[in-house]
């Protein structure tokens, strides 16, 4: 158990976020979440207290903006006075061929998947760098390792925190803090429900053969409970009915 620790996560009102908050809360972290909506994030972080018995705090934010994050941060730390763990997995999809992609949905894309990475692990480095430890562990994508068909924009962003975290983590890794990147294939969320194409929507045959949130929860588990002079760098992984 941890109860002393901390942790934020980000995108958490519903998804991997709020399996990943979860499953850290039930390991006895103290847990900051983040969403853009205040009644979905409050109600998220009310279920993980009552579930986890652990403190809960929910932060109303948009990680594409980079005030959002820096007030995220200041609120965690004046809060719990640490952030032993960062998950930023706050991430959207809109796909499509690049013949008939709209611009403005890929730069979008790329202000929340890849800015908002970047902004919120900027704004806890300071924090992480005083305290000579961390966990970074970023939710990528199996698209942040190869391409697919009419998923350009979002595979562009996902690279764009592969190369953002392999960088990073050179970086810091001297100031104990390790950066992991962790690219799940399929996982059942209502991402696919948000999705501009139709796939994998709720009820659909592949949507049952999907991986669960709590699965991903499961190699965040794996790389805080690894011994500090351990670091689980890179993680793909897919639901054994998919195979890339
Ligand atoms: N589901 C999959 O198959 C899959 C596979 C690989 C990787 N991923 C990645 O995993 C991450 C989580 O996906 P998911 O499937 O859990 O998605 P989801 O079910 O759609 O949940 C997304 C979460 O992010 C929040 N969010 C969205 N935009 C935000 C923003 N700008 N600022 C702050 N919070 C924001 C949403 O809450 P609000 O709407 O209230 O802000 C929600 O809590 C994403 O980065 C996604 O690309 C997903």
């Amino acid at each position: 158990m941890n109860e002393t620790k901390t942790a934020l996560v980000t995108g958490a009102s519903r998804g991997i976020g709020f399996g990943v908050a979860l499953r850290l809360a039930q390991e006895g972290f103290k847990t900051a979440i983040v969403g853009r909506d205040h009644i979905r994030i409050e109600q998220a972080a009310k279920k993980i207290t009552e579930i986890s018995g652990t403190q809960t705090l929910a932060i109303v934010g948009d990680v594409s903006s980079w005030s959002d994050c820096v007030s995220a941060v200041e609120q965690v730390v004046q809060t719990f006075g640490s952030i032993d763990v960062l998950v930023p997995n706050a991430g959207i999809g809109i796909i499509g061929s690049v013949e008939e992609s709209d611009p403005a949905d890929w730069a979008h894309m790329m202000e929340v998947n890849y800015l908002g990475t970047a902004h919120i692990v900027k704004a806890a480095l300071p924090t992480m760098k005083k305290q000579g430890a961390g966990d970074v562990i970023a939710i990528v994508s199996a698209g942040g390792t190869k391409g697919y068909p009419e998923w350009s924009g979002y595979c562009a962003t996902k690279w764009a925190v592969m190369g953002f975290m392999d960088s990073f983590a050179q970086e810091v890794i001297t100031h104990g803090i390790r950066a992991t990147t962790l690219c799940p294939g399929g996982v059942d969320t209502s991402f696919w429900d948000d999705l501009n194409k139709d796939i994998n929507r709720k009820g659909s045959d592949g949507r049952s053969k999907l991986m669960a949130a709590a699965d991903v929860a499961e190699l965040v588990a794996l790389q805080i409970n690894l011994p500090r002079n351990v670091l689980l760098k890179s993680a793909l992984f897919f639901p054994t009915s998919e195979w890339h």
